[in-house]
């Protein structure tokens, strides 16, 4: 690969990165969050590379587009999943024939909604969450979309969903999984999610870049550190295929072999 196959743009973005990150580093460890690929809520105002994206291939449903713009009023809305990450995810699920998928963290469920509208009508998201005001945002675009009734929502720790749908006897059911809530359970989330996944199913990890931290990993920040083991882990893992994208704050696609 040489540079002349990497347009300018691309290339002063890269060297505007590198200079940002170099400041980042003389200026103290709270700048490293700038090394995160700017995540996007379908805006993309600061970065016109990011909007041309945007502009180019989204193709949101507008019932997700009104849980968008609701979400965008809340306080946490940065927990909201990329929208064309988003989109990937349900064209992903598509291209395997997806029918039964898990949520793990709903938030206001934009990508519950959008998962349940890429499946059959015989499909279901597991979705698991613990908060009921968060959840209970989604609840209404859910059911004006038409899909709540592929939507199991379970307000309980996700651990617990889990290890229930284990004892039910539904190991190896799952085509995909979209793994999004508290950090420091990830690899358990993974080991749970990798039982219930059928053979060439998908588990999408978010946030393995976590705004950049895991090149340099803070041994007192808990979040980071089981992210970092977790990528580490899955590289080396042989029961999986795998991805590691620069969508949103960082996404892997795990294929169950
Ligand atoms: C990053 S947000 C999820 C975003 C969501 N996937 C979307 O499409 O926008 C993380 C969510 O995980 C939930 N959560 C935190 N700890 C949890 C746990 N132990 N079990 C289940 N959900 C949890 C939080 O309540 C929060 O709603
Ligand atoms: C994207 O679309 C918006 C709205 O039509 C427009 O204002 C903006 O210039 C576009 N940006 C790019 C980079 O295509
Ligand atoms: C997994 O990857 C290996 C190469 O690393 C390839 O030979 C194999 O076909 C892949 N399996 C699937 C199911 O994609």
């Amino acid at each position: 690969m040489t540079f002349r196959n990497i347009s300018k743009e691309a290339l002063a973005g890269s060297i505007t990165l590198g200079l940002v990150f170099v400041a980042g580093y003389f200026f103290g460890k709270k700048k490293s969050s700038t090394m995160s690929i700017s995540k996007s809520h379908c805006g993309g105002k600061d970065n016109p590379l990011m909007q041309y994206v945007l502009n180019h291939s989204m193709r949101e449903h507008p019932v997700l587009k009104k849980l968008r713009l609701r979400t965008m009023e809340d306080s946490w809305n940065i927990m909201m999943v990329a929208c064309e990450q988003a989109q990937f995810m349900a064209n992903l699920a598509k291209l395997i024939k997806a029918k039964k998928a898990l949520e793990i963290g709903v938030y206001t469920g934009y990508n519950t909604l959008n998962i349940a509208l890429a499946l059959p009508d015989d499909g279901l998201v597991v979705a698991c969450d613990i908060s009921e005001e968060y959840t209970n945002i989604g609840k209404p675009f859910w059911k004006e979309a038409g899909v709540e009734q592929k939507i199991d929502l379970r307000l309980q720790p996700a651990l617990k969903t889990l290890d229930d749908l284990l004892s039910a006897g539904q190991a190896d059911t799952f085509d995909f999984a979209f793994i999004d809530a508290d950090k420091v359970n990830y690899d358990n989330y993974f080991e749970k999610c990798l039982k219930l996944l059928r053979k060439g199913g998908i588990i999408a990890v978010d946030n393995v870049l976590w705004s950049g931290k895991v090149v340099n990993p803070s041994p007192d920040d808990a979040d980071t550190v089981a992210i970092d083991k977790l990528n580490k882990k899955l590289h080396r893992d042989t029961r999986i295929n795998l991805s590691m994208l620069t969508v949103g704050d960082g996404l892997t696609l795990a294929i169950k072999l």
